[in-house]
C-alpha cells in the first residue's frame, strides 16, 4: 500500500504468541514491553511497534456503537497505553477483524465489518499507528471489498496507520495477488505455533512469493516465536534468519520483559536485522533445495547478496553453492561474513558450510 509506511518490513512486538487471551495480557504487560524495548536496546536496533492483539475489548459496543476497552485488562482505556508507548518514542498497534466478530470465538469481541469508518476514527483518536485486520466471521462478504473498505476508512482519518492484513491466503484469488494496493503486509499462512515443524511449514509457504513483496507491501508468514521455549536456540536462529531473508515483518512474539540472554542476542543480531531491513526490499528466492538442504539468496541494496544454508535434517550436513549461483558472478574473489559467528573469509567462488541439525548458516557475500 502506497501510504508511505513500511518501506522496510515492520519491526516490533505483538502479545498473541506469548499470551493469547490470558489474563496476563493487560495494561501493565504492554507498558512493560515498551519499557523493555528501551532498556534492552531493542528500540535501538529497530523494533518500533508495540502491538496488542485480540481480547483487548469488551464483548459489546457502547450505546453509540463505539468499541469499549476491556475494563480489567485496560482500566485506563487504550489511549492511555498508546500515550505511554508514544512517550518512549515507540509506536502503538491494535487488532480487530473484518467480520462481525474477532477470531476469539469463545469470547466474541466485536469486529469492524460495517463499522469501518467509526472504528478507524476511534483508533486514530486513540493514537493507533498500526492495525492488524483479521478475517474471521466475515459473513462471506468478498475479501477485497472488506479489506479495501478499512483501507479507505484508515486513509480518511488522516493519521498514518500501517495496515496489516491478516487474510491468510484462503480466498480466491490469493491475497498476495491483490494485496499490494490494499495493505502494507498480508499474512500468507495460518497461525504459527512454537514448534520447529510449524515454523518450517510457514517458511516454505513463502518460498515462491518473492515477486509479490517490496517496499510498502510484504508477505507475512506470521509473528516470531523466538524466546517462547518450544524450539532450541539453533532452531530459533534458523527462524530469525529465514524471516529476515524473506523480508518478513519481525514482530517479537515472546514476553520480552523476561527474555533470556539467548533470545535477546538472537533478536538483536543487527547483521541479520540488516538483511530484513535492506532498502532494496527483495525477498529471498531459492537457489537449490534437496534432501532437506535449501539454499536461499537475497539481493541487497549495496550489491552484496545474503545467502542462507538451511539444514532441516536431524544430523549436520555440508551445504554448498557458488557465488554465481546466488546471483553474484563476475569476480575472481569474494568476501564472506558469517552473520552468526561473525567470522570472515575469502573465496574464489565456492560457498559452503557444515550446518548443524535444524541450523542455518547465513553469509553476507561481497565482490572483491
Ligand atoms: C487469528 C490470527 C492470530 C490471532 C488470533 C486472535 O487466529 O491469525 O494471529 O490474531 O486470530 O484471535
Amino acid at each position: 500500500l502506497d501510504n508511505g509506511l513500511a518501506r522496510t518490513p515492520p519491526m516490533g512486538f505483538n502479545n498473541w504468541n506469548a499470551t493469547h487471551c490470558d489474563a496476563s495480557f493487560n495494561e501493565s504487560m504492554v507498558k512493560g514491553v515498551a519499557d523493555a524495548f528501551v532498556s534492552l536496546g531493542l528500540k535501538d536496533v529497530g523494533y518500533t511497534y508495540v502491538n496488542i492483539d485480540d481480547c483487548w475489548a469488551e464483548p459489546s459496543r457502547d450505546a453509540s456503537g463505539n468499541l469499549v476497552p476491556h475494563h480489567t485488562r485496560f482500566p485506563n482505556g487504550i489511549k492511555a497505553v498508546a500515550d505511554y508507548v508514544h512517550a518512549k518514542g515507540l509506536k502503538f498497534g491494535i487488532y480487530t477483524s473484518a467480520g462481525t466478530k474477532t477470531c476469539n470465538a469463545a469470547n466474541g469481541f466485536p469486529g469492524a465489518l460495517d463499522h469501518e469508518k467509526q472504528d478507524a476514527k476511534q483508533f486514530a483518536s486513540w493514537g493507533v499507528d498500526y492495525l492488524k485486520y483479521d478475517n474471521c466471521n466475515n459473513q462471506g462478504v468478498d475479501a477485497q471489498k472488506r479489506y479495501k473498505a478499512m483501507r479507505d476508512a484508515l486513509a480518511a482519518t488522516g493519521r498514518p496507520i500501517l495496515y496489516s492484513l491478516c487474510e491468510w491466503g484462503q480466498t480466491t484469488p490469493k491475497v498476495w495477488t491483490w494485496g499490494e494496493p490494499v495493505g502494507n503486509s498480508w499474512r500468507t499462512t495460518g497461525d504459527i505455533s512454537d514448534k520447529w515443524s510449524s515454523m518450517i511449514d510457514k517458511l516454505h509457504i513463502n518460498d515462491d512469493l518473492a515477486q509479490y513483496a517490496g517496499p510498502g507491501h510484504w508477505n507475512d508468514p506470521d509473528m516470531l516465536e523466538v524466546g517462547n521455549g518450544g524450539m532450541t536456540a539453533t532452531e530459533y536462529r534458523t527462524h530469525f534468519s529465514l524471516w529476515a531473508m524473506m523480508a518478513a515483518p519481525l514482530l517479537i512474539g515472546s514476553d520480552i520483559r523476561n527474555a533470556s540472554a539467548t533470545a535477546q542476542s538472537i533478536l538483536k543480531n543487527t547483521d541479520i536485522i540488516a538483511l530484513d531491513q535492506d532498502t532494496l526490499g527483495k525477498q529471498a528466492t531459492i537457489v537449490s533445495s534437496s534432501g532437506g538442504k535449501t539454499v536461499y539468496t537475497k539481493q541487497l541494496a549495496n550489491g552484496d547478496h545474503a545467502v542462507a544454508l538451511l539444514n532441516e535434517n536431524s544430523s549436520s550436513k555440508t551445504i554448498s553453492t557458488t557465488a554465481s549461483a546466488i546471483g553474484l558472478g563476475g569476480s575472481s574473489s569474494y568476501r564472506l561474513k558469517d552473520l552468526w559467528s561473525k567470522a570472515t573469509s575469502t573465496t574464489s567462488g565456492s560457498i559452503s558450510a557444515s550446518v548443524p541439525a535444524h541450523g542455518t548458516v547465513v553469509y553476507r557475500v561481497s565482490r572483491g
